[in-house]
């Protein structure tokens, strides 16, 4: 038996703008999927799910990898979560050559599903690193990120970027630029995490960013300003930890978080600004900066999901669960690792 877990992600900065070539910085955060992988001695593949929301659903079906039944699952999201199993154990007897291979797979999961977190991406990176472990044939990391992408991409049919399944992979804070992936140093950033209890429709808030950008020449200047802020944050980053040094564990300086904070803040302007905030965002943003956050901001494709503070303080978490349209705030600190074997 195997176990391996992957950690969910945030964005510092820059989502959206990532879709027009400007850089983008995810973090890795302390919420993770866990995914067991038992090799069979036949080629069917069963899947037990737990906890894939926070509402704590079950699902188990019996099946084989692109013919599995129509099992009665609860919520449409359970079911994608579910088809990134699938893609994973495809990736998995790819990578190992054993195209037979089955698997009896348990998945559990503590990162709010589809609302901006990174929980498919973490799923399928702990699936495919499972899996081709317990087959005796562990890939690489560089590998092991580029496969857990291909399963993406697969699953939402040609939507997807590599900075989830990048992130997940290596942990820490990462530079996306394009099909461009690297780990970048940063210390131990504390989080604070708001989730309105939904989530966005990736697409459509994608296309509407595209339709801005085409009629607004303002709408254009906003993505380009979002990519000049995440360059600003980026070096601040670098500054805070210089190339070579170890960053993991280490604290950040106060000036560091309130100049990150302020970037923030400024993220999440123009992220309103292109559309893509919500009335539930906004109240958290502004909630968790009156509780003192040094900077707040939406993750991910907005809309409704969650927002992302800079805080090491217990007011934030607070304030935010004391928020209207607020379902659940938590503590998350920078995942200095990224997938690794639990057993
Ligand atoms: O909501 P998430 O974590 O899937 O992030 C979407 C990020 C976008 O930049 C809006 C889209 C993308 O593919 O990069």
């Amino acid at each position: 038996m195997t176990v391996c877990e992957a950690p969910g992600k945030v964005y510092l900065f820059g989502e959206h703008a990532v879709v027009y070539g400007e850089p983008a910085v995810p973090a890795a955060i302390e919420r993770r999927a866990t995914v067991t992988a038992e090799p069979r001695s036949d080629d069917h593949v069963r899947v037990e799910a737990e906890d894939l929301s926070l509402d704590g659903f079950t699902v188990e079906y019996t099946g084989g990898t692109g013919d599995r039944p129509d099992v009665d699952v609860p919520t449409p999201l359970v079911e994608a979560a579910m088809g990134y199993v699938d893609a994973a154990v495809e990736q998995a007897r790819d990578a190992a050559d054993a195209p037979d291979a089955g698997f009896d797979i348990t998945v559990e999961s503590d990162i709010p599903l589809g609302a901006g977190l990174g929980s498919s991406a973490a799923v399928v990176v702990a699936g495919i690193d499972a899996a081709t472990r317990a087959l005796g044939e562990p890939l690489d990391r560089r590998e092991l990120a580029d496969r857990a992408y291909r399963a993406e991409y697969e699953v939402q049919d040609g939507q997807a970027s590599r900075a989830d399944t990048f992130c997940s992979t290596m942990g820490g804070a990462v530079r996306v630029e394009g099909d461009d992936c690297e780990r970048i140093e940063a210390p131990n950033l504390p989080f604070v995490v708001g989730f309105d209890g939904g989530a966005g429709d990736t697409g459509e808030l994608v296309a509407g960013v595209g339709e801005l950008r085409e009629e607004y020449e303002f709408a254009a200047d906003t993505v380009e300003s979002i990519g000049d802020l995440v360059r600003t944050g980026e070096a601040l980053l670098e500054d805070a930890v210089p190339a070579g040094d170890a960053a993991a564990g280490a604290e950040p300086s106060p000036e560091l978080l309130a100049e990150l904070g302020e970037l923030m803040d400024f993220n999440h302007g123009l992220l309103a600004a292109l559309g893509v905030s919500a009335r539930s965002l906004d109240a958290m943003v502004w909630a968790a900066r009156d509780a003192g956050a040094h900077g707040a901001k939406l993750t991910g494709a907005g809309g409704g999901g969650c927002i992302v503070a800079l805080d090491a303080s217990d007011a934030t978490e607070t304030a935010l669960s004391f928020t209207q349209g607020c379902e659940e705030a938590f503590r998350a600190e920078l995942a200095t690792e990224g997938v690794r074997v639990v057993e």
